[in-house]
């Protein structure tokens, strides 16, 4: 990593950014998704960071799933290498025991006069929408914030495509990426050559939003996206627009996208990032695409494969540019960006404020 850490001087910042977005670290206080229901089967145990934190996910015999400090109270080995039994936890070196409370509750070898010792960490866990959530902050905080709600999930109406991916960059990249519909040119290869214009742009406390549509500007729609979201890229200006609405709220992000003249929105994306190193430099992203099933059942299913490799494709091309950007942030040691896009403006100075300090 290169030593420049001066901000340059002919790049204004944003006059009421407290610190460099890139060195803030998420808030921990919110529910964030750790790993998919299917990674941790009965009786085992996973282990995750969140932000460098170990957490060990385990799944009970039973079926239910808690979390815990992943680092034994004894000599702080990771608990994930240890063996479930039945409701708890034992550790694999001299096999003290946990209960889903955290609670040290058993020690092989203590003596009859000697107290148990203390425990580890728990976290409210809770699994909804294939996932295993984690309220990763201050535990008295975990009713004071919104667990995210997905209507389009699980309806029948929609099928989802999960993402689960490891990109090499800091979270805030990624909202900026998702929001900032004019990179359409970075997806050329996959989408030709779309015109984005932006409708309108909202905010609140802990919100942005904007509204975007789209037209053709040369080629023909691709198979993937027309299977995906419908005949798009309606032309005309007037009426019977697409309309995509992007939301970051704070710290998830939401993509709707309508067809033209359609109530319910053909594409509802979900996306979580989940710091996954100390430096926040690392982030876990789990997404749902939610897809509108077209009217003729069964027919999804035969489309499936056209969407998951146009999906797979799209999101390759955004991951190759976002670590390309962190990479830059590396080598100059401070954020030198020139950004001059409204919304993105105002998501910036929105994950600045609702961030935390950066330890490292
Ligand atoms: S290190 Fe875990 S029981 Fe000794
Ligand atoms: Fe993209």
């Amino acid at each position: 990593m290169s030593t420049i850490t001066a901000i340059r001087p002919d790049v204004p910042q944003p006059p009421s950014a407290p610190r460099d977005l890139r060195k803030t670290g998420i808030d921990p206080n919110f529910w964030y998704p750790l790993a998919r229901s299917k990674d941790v089967a009965k009786g085992k145990a996973l282990g995750k960071t969140f932000a460098g934190e170990p957490i060990v996910l385990v799944r009970t015999k039973e079926g239910s799933v808690y979390a815990l400090e992943d680092r034994c109270a004894h000599r702080q080995v990771p608990l994930h290498l240890g063996v479930v039994r039945g409701e708890r936890i034992q550790c694999s070196y001299h096999c003290w025991t946990y209960d889903k409370s955290g609670a040290c509750v058993n020690v092989p070898y203590l003596d009859k006069d000697q107290k148990l010792p203390n425990g580890v960490r728990s976290y409210p866990t809770r699994e909804a929408y294939q996932l295993i959530w984690v309220f990763t902050g201050e535990p008295a905080l975990v009713e004071t914030v919104a667990f995210p709600e997905i209507p389009t999930f699980g309806t029948g109406e929609y099928k989802t495509r999960f993402l689960d991916r490891r990109i090499n960059c800091h979270y805030s990249f990624m909202h900026e990426n998702l929001m900032d519909m004019n990179h359409q040119f970075l997806h050329r290869s996959l989408m030709g050559s779309i015109r984005t214009t932006m409708l309108d742009l909202r905010g609140g406390d802990n919100w942005v939003e904007v509204d975007y549509t789209f037209s053709r500007a040369a080629g023909k729609q691709p198979l993937g996206e027309r299977l995906m979201i419908g005949r798009g890229n309606a032309p005309k200006e007037s009426e019977g627009k697409d309309l995509m609405t992007i939301r970051t709220e704070y710290p998830y992000q939401n993509l709707k996208f309508w067809t033209a003249g359609s109530q319910e929105p053909a594409l509802d994306l979900w996306n979580f990032y989940v710091p996954v190193d100390k430096a926040q430099r690392i982030n876990q992203t789990y997404g749902l695409i939610n897809i509108r099933k077209p009217g003729i059942p069964g027919i999804i299913h035969l489309l499936w494969p056209f969407i998951v490799g146009f999906t797979n494709g799209i999101f390759a091309q955004d991951k190759t540019i976002v670590e390309a950007e962190q990479k830059a942030f590396d080598e100059q040691g401070a954020d030198w960006n020139q950004e001059i896009f409204p919304i993105i403006q105002k998501l910036r100075l929105l994950l600045t404020q609702k961030g935390v300090p950066l330890e490292v």
